[in-house]
């Protein structure tokens, strides 16, 4: 008898199949919550961190061992491909900035359309690495920032609360925008590209700022870099996943950028978006502050969620953001507990 090897959980979910659990995994698993990732820290920097293969793997392995998520994420920052164009980034407490936003003609023409094996050949070796200490269930996810949320830490210079110095940029000189915008498409297509051919078996977009669009300049600025990349990418045949944080506004044109698989916010209901957009997966959406809760109400929101989904096939349980370094370890054992005893199979 040959030996049948089912493709991973989240792999099946993602690609809307029907299956026995649902499948979770927490946008930035690895990080301070973690007191073992903050041992790693102390002895080096954030980018060491991400340019050391033998790190790197280590803090993406650290909580699947605790945790056993359904799918490991690369160790590694949106911002990596920038440095690699020639936009130097600083990780400090107050965030990542750039030493040099960039504003003008001049600094968008001097960026490099650089080869990802060259500039960032620590990331495909990461990957390789990571690949080789995973059980075959658990599969690796990739990840991108989306041209349009790049464009936001490069031309602010880092995080930013009302994006004055992008809007400017978008509604004074559009064509400059629409230039650098093509350009960091690019940069975004051959790092996940070079993600995929390096092992990763799905890959999530991470479009964060796009809600600060309207929605007509969302179609006129994000939209259509966001489905550049996935374009690109479909031949690789890995699922897509795109995320924006506050993506109700736009939930009907983000389901256009060919993703298979929309990652929602908890400012969403699950039922109200799989109302709205009946064809494809979703990832999602627990308030990622609902982890400050006593045990019955972080259980309860869990329950919620999935109550919410009410037993359709792909969803992958996630929170609506990241993890936040206060959330308590405790918590996160609680929701996934939770996740893993509620059975889709018996709605
Ligand atoms: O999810 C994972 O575990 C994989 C690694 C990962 C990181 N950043 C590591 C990281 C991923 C997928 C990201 C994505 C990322 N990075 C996004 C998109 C998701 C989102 O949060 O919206 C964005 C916008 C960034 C840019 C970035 N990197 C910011 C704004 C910050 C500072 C905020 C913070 O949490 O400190 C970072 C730093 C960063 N990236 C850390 C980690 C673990 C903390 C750095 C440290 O250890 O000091």
């Amino acid at each position: 008898m040959t030996l049948q090897i089912q493709k991973p959980l989240i792999l099946r979910a993602l690609q809307g199949e029907r299956v026995e659990r649902t499948p979770v995994w927490i946008m930035r698993q690895a990080g301070r919550y973690l007191p073992e990732y903050r041992a790693v820290r102390e002895k080096c920097t954030f980018l060491q961190l991400c340019r050391t293969p033998e790190l790197a793997c280590e803090v993406t392995l650290q909580p699947i061992r605790r945790f056993r998520f359904d799918a490991a994420i690369l160790f590694s920052d949106i911002l990596i491909p920038l440095e690699a164009m020639g936009a130097p980034v600083e990780f400090g407490d107050g965030g990542p900035k750039f030493t040099r936003p960039v504003r003008t003609r001049a600094q968008v023409d001097a960026l490099r359309d650089a080869d990802p094996y060259e500039t960032m050949p620590f990331v495909a070796q990461s990957i390789q690495l990571i690949k080789k200490e995973l059980p075959a269930e658990i599969p690796l996810l990739g990840f991108a920032g989306a041209p349009f949320t790049l464009f936001t830490y490069l031309v602010e210079g880092g995080g930013s609360k009302d994006f004055a110095a992008v809007k400017r940029m978008l509604f004074q000189e559009p064509a400059l925008a629409h230039g650098l915008l093509e350009r960091l498409a690019t940069a975004a297509i051959g790092s996940l590209r070079m993600q995929i051919e390096s092992g990763c078996e799905a890959v999530q977009l991470f479009d964060t700022w796009a809600s600060a669009l309207a929605p007509h300049d969302y179609e006129t600025f994000a939209l259509p870099y966001a489905r550049r990349v996935f374009d690109e990418l479909k031949r690789f045949g890995a699922p897509l996943i795109y995320y924006t944080n506050g993506i109700g506004g736009i939930l009907e044109q983000a389901a256009t950028t060919g993703a298979t698989c929309l990652s929602i916010d908890w400012r969403l209901d699950l039922a109200e978006a799989r109302a709205r957009v009946p064809n494809l997966t979703f990832q999602g959406n627990l308030d990622p502050h609902a982890l400050l809760g006593t045990e019955s109400a972080v259980r309860a929101a869990a329950r919620r969620i999935l109550d919410a989904n009410a037993g359709l096939p792909g969803h992958i349980f996630n929170l609506g953001h990241g993890i936040f370094p206060e959330a308590p370890i405790a918590a996160v054992e609680w929701l996934v507990d939770e996740v893993r005893r509620y059975r889709t199979d018996a709605l």
